[in-house]
């Protein structure tokens, strides 16, 4: 008996092994499968609009990442670019005209914009039912990029409550909404900055359980910082170098549980949390038409 119990004991601790194995490409690969069987039962095809003005290579590389994956998985997706000369006013227009239209579920306005044109106006203008992105006031949804990051960890086991969780960078697109969503899942959460002393800075990641870095400085968190042996790292740095190659904003293969790969993995994260935002406006616009 004692010998079948510890069989068993085992087997579940080899279970759990293997699910931590899990890659963030295996588990987007998954979502992925569970997006396109959802889709099946919907009585039409949920539509995205992204929006791009002017002409920035990393912008326009990420605009094609989202589109690529919204139609691998069968969603409609139009892209709009416009001119980098664009007025804000032109730009609100177009918003307004995608906000009426009954065919599009979802907004996205790539940023940054170009000088000119102010992005809290385009937030204040995008319908919080259709803003996927999850940026404006009242929006409907969680923002991609620390959804898809709790949404990964979730499925990892990770248990949250009560756990030491710093952020690095507090900008409103990832680092505060990320400490918002960590601390509605009882983390004990800190958020350093760039006026963060660097004595504090080791402290704070010497006791951390999970690690969020948002500071775009390719491989500032170094072996010089002290981690926990079973620290989470999530790199959410995305760092080119001068030979164009992605850096994160750990150095890899730090001595702790888990690291984030880059690239390959906040910015999968991030483009699958989109396309569930978008399904769930999809939803959320039948009930209404009910
Ligand atoms: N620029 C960098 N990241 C993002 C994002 O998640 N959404 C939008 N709209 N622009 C971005």
């Amino acid at each position: 008996m004692i010998k079948q119990t510890l069989s068993f004991v085992k087997g579940l601790l080899i279970c759990a092994s293997l699910m931590e194995l899990m890659t963030i490409k295996e588990f987007v690969a998954k979502r992925k499968q569970e997006l396109r069987d959802e889709l099946k039962s919907l009585p039409r095809v949920p539509h995205l609009c992204i929006i791009r003005v002017g002409d920035d290579p990393a912008s326009e590389a990420y605009v094609k990442g989202k589109s690529k994956d919204a139609m691998e998985v069968g969603f409609y997706c139009d892209v709009i670019v416009l001119p980098s000369d664009t007025s804000e006013a032109g730009l609100l227009s177009l918003i307004r005209e995608k906000n009426l239209d009954k065919e599009i579920d979802g907004i996205l306005v790539q940023l940054p914009l170009p000088k000119g044109i102010s992005t809290k106006a385009i937030n204040d203008t995008i319908a919080p039912e259709k803003d996927v992105d999850g940026f404006v006031l009242n929006s409907h949804f969680i923002p991609c990029t620390p959804k898809g990051i709790v949404s990964y960890l979730q499925e990892e086991g990770f248990l949250f409550a009560g756990k030491n969780a710093v952020v690095l960078g507090r900008s409103q697109i990832v680092g505060i909404p990320m400490a918002r969503l960590l601390l509605s899942l009882d983390c004990d959460v800190t958020v350093l900055h760039s006026k963060t002393s660097d004595e504090d800075r080791k402290f704070y990641l010497k006791h951390a359980d999970l690690v969020v870095s948002a500071i775009g400085k390719m491989g500032y968190l170094n072996e010089s910082y002290e981690f926990k042996k079973d620290a989470i790292l999530v790199d959410v740095g995305i760092n080119r170098d001068e030979n164009g190659k992605l850096h994160g904003d750990f150095v890899p293969s730090l001595p702790v549980k888990m690291q984030t790969p880059v690239p390959g993995g906040v910015g999968l994260l991030t483009r699958l949390a989109l396309l569930e935002n978008l399904l769930e406006a999809t939803k959320n616009e039948l009930l209404r038409r009910k």
